[in-house]
């Protein structure tokens, strides 16, 4: 036989591939998940059918130290094979250690591609770790995504993407991988401490800023009210219904459909980090100073101090926000977002993480964002000046500081 091999023209070939994946995933909420009669907590999300093998459980320690008998005995009485690990929270552990400590876990049980999805019930650190490891255990696995903090429920709990902080760089690596079925139970942060309420709430402020006027109005009226129950709604009736469920449920929407339009971040201008443009080095400097929904108001603050600085946001409208701020039980300042220095140095290390571009989302008035690209170093230094101005109490209005002590 033979072997005719006919050269005609000597080409350079190219293949290409082109897919397109389909994300589906549900955010639901479930009231009394712990309770033995609500099938919710060991049930298979969308898309997965049981393979008969063990389910690893990610536990977050401070819900251990809440919850833990009562986690394991709901597995105790609905499911035979379940494995626990319990994780710190906190940012200073947002660790590849700890991810490789989950991943380690789920290949010492035999964790399946989908008939086994583990199950993180924690704050969003242990969601972060736990998402992250289960993007990377066999190329990715599905899992169940139980938010125990307010800010892993309104916040973490629609976000697509996980990460751990890498080389003094927060969220520096990480995956997209969102679990099919996040479960939201408000009573699951009954328990947790005023400071990690009053974070959550910094993050709430967020979203009330950048789109919605009337949570605005809730966080404005209610902030106290709602940093006291813990948004159980357990307290005094409101002339306006049950404002810790609507607040909780507008941030969670508001949350969900901005994300949607952009889930994998094709697009770096993103209303969402608003608050994020100059927090992230501040947090990391501050760690473990500084909670997360804390670097965030601060950064909200400032946001609006510098639009305020540029005629584009009445004073008003500043001032409501460090109100607002302090009804929440959070500081509208901070020593570190008074360092100029240090404030150049994040928007700096921000633009890179922008591809180059500010995409700096500013407010126009509460609920109305824009974008600008042309902040200057000297405006941030102004601005850092008010923000001294304000950490003394101080009227953050122009030439007014000294004279106008603050009493909000
Ligand atoms: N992936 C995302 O898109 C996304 C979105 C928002 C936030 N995050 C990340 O989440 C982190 C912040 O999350 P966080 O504010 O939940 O902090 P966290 O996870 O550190 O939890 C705060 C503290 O509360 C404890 N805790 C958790 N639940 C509890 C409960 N029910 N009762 C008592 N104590 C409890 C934890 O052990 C921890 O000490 C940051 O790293 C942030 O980057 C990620
Ligand atoms: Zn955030």
């Amino acid at each position: 036989m033979t072997r005719e091999v006919i050269v005609k023209h000597l080409t350079a070939a190219r293949w290409t591939v082109s897919a397109t994946r389909h994300v589906d995933y549900e955010i639901v909420e479930s009231p009394h998940l712990l309770d033995p009669a609500n099938p919710s907590l060991g049930a298979m999300p969308p898309g997965s059918e049981a393979s008969g093998g063990t389910r690893l459980v990610v536990i977050d320690e401070g819900v251990e130290g809440a919850f833990g008998d009562r986690i394991r005995s709901y597995f105790a009485s609905r499911h035979d094979r379940m494995d626990y690990l319990v994780l710190p929270g906190g940012d200073e552990h947002k660790t590849l250690d700890q991810v490789v400590e989950v991943v380690s876990r789920l290949n010492s049980i035999g964790t399946d591609r989908s008939g086994t999805p583990p199950i993180a019930i924690g704050g969003g650190v242990v969601q972060d770790i736990t998402g992250m490891a289960a993007g990377l255990y066999r190329r990715g696995i599905p899992y169940v995504r139980v938010p125990t903090t307010l800010l892993g429920q309104i916040d973490g709990s629609v976000s697509a993407k996980n990460g751990v902080n890498f080389e003094g760089f927060r969220n520096r690596l990480g995956t997209f991988a969102p679990p099919p079925r996040t479960l939201i139970d408000r009573t699951l942060i009954a328990t947790l401490p005023k400071r990690q309420i009053s974070s959550g709430m910094g993050e709430m402020l967020k979203m009330a800023l950048i789109k919605d006027a009337r949570l605005f109005e809730l966080l404005e009226r209610y902030g106290p009210q709602l940093l006291a129950e813990n948004l159980q709604d357990d307290g005094p009736a409101t002339r306006e219904g049950r404002v810790g469920e609507e607040g909780m449920h507008r941030a969670i929407a508001g949350m969900a459909e901005e994300l949607q339009k952009n889930l994998w971040e094709t697009d770096l201008k993103r209303i969402v980090d608003y608050g994020h443009t100059f927090s992230p080095a501040v947090e990391m400097r501050a760690l473990p100073g500084l909670l997360h929904g804390e670097a965030v108001a601060l950064g909200c603050v400032y946001g609006a101090v510098l639009a305020a600085r540029r005629g584009m946001l009445r004073y008003d409208r500043l001032e409501r926000i460090i109100a607002t701020t302090r009804g929440m039980g959070l500081r509208p300042s901070h020593p570190l977002f008074e360092d100029a220095d240090l404030l150049n140095q994040a928007l700096a290390d921000t633009i890179h993480h922008r591809d180059n571009h500010q995409h700096i989302t500013l407010l126009r008035d509460i609920g109305v964002p824009t974008f600008v690209e042309d902040l200057t170093p000297r405006e941030i230094t102004e601005a850092a000046g008010v923000m001294a101005d304000i950490g003394k109490g101080l009227s953050p209005l122009p030439g007014r500081g000294a004279d106008f002590p603050w009493k909000g």
